[in-house]
């Protein structure tokens, strides 16, 4: 099983991306399955129908997501309707939407967890880690392949998490930082794991929004127009390929002019 695993796709310049880079990256690597975090798809702020839809003809299998998956209002009334969808399942039980789905590809069965750390946050979310056993011993028996988008702000707790998850979850990858790391790796017992895919978007940006606003922001503590940035373009992924007992990984950046 091929997978492709993308972080955080930020606004049109990160869709833009998308539709220039999917053809070639499946030409290479031959996904079967192919994630993205679509919390920042729609200005860089949450996600709509219209741009739920623009991203599904392109083959994507589930779109995960994180905090940001709630700035466009219009998604509380269709998250319920798209099993494709997921926001992070450590949100508390009442809020809308599902955390993980089970979808069936080439005669194998995936499970795609979606869960959120709490280290600077600022979101009283239930415990990740212990959602996590609790989704776990509810489709173990179930599935093939377990991949978890851990959407995060620290490091130390993406870690633990990965460590902590380690021979249950296939692989484990951040998102929301939108910064990639270059630790990815396959633990003692042959979970695959990265901190922070990175972002899909511009390349010149911080975090994928214009500097200019950004760094105003910072100058004065003021509130700024977050607006996404253009420009020369960067796709992030993780490619995994679990075949048998033999793992394969590789990082992909791939820059567009
Ligand atoms: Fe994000
Ligand atoms: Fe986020």
């Amino acid at each position: 099983m091929r997978f492709i695993l993308i972080g955080d796709v930020i606004g049109r310049t990160g869709r833009n991306t998308l539709k220039e880079v999917l053809p070639e990256v499946k030409k290479k690597y031959k996904p079967d399955f192919i994630v993205i975090n679509g919390e920042n798809l729609a200005g860089g702020y949450g996600i709509t129908k219209k741009v739920f839809k623009e991203i599904d003809k392109l083959g994507i299998d589930v779109i995960t997501s994180g905090n940001h998956i709630w700035d466009k209002k219009e998604i509380y009334q269709f998250i319920d309707e798209e099993p494709k969808l997921l926001r992070p399942a450590n949100y508390p039980p009442m809020v809308p939407g599902r955390g993980y789905g089970i979808y069936e590809k080439n005669g194998k069965y995936i499970a795609v967890i979606n869960l959120m750390g709490r280290v600077f946050m600022g979101i009283p979310l239930d415990c990740p880690f212990r959602k996590f056993d609790e989704i776990y011993n509810e489709i173990k028996d179930k599935v093939d392949y377990i991949i978890v988008d851990f959407h995060g702000e620290a490091t130390s707790e993406k870690n633990a998490f990965g460590y902590y998850v380690d021979g249950r979850a296939t692989v484990v990858y951040g998102t929301h930082t939108h910064i990639p790391t270059a630790d990815e790796r396959i633990l003692p017992k042959n979970t695959v794991y990265i901190t922070d895919v990175g972002l899909t978007g511009a390349f010149q940006s911080v975090i994928g929004i214009e500097p200019k606003n950004s760094i105003k922001g910072f100058l004065t503590g003021l509130p700024q127009k977050y607006d996404v940035a253009k420009g020369e373009k960067i796709f992030n992924a993780l490619f995994v390929e679990i075949d048998n007992f033999q793992i394969e990984m590789e990082r992909i950046q791939i820059k567009i002019l």
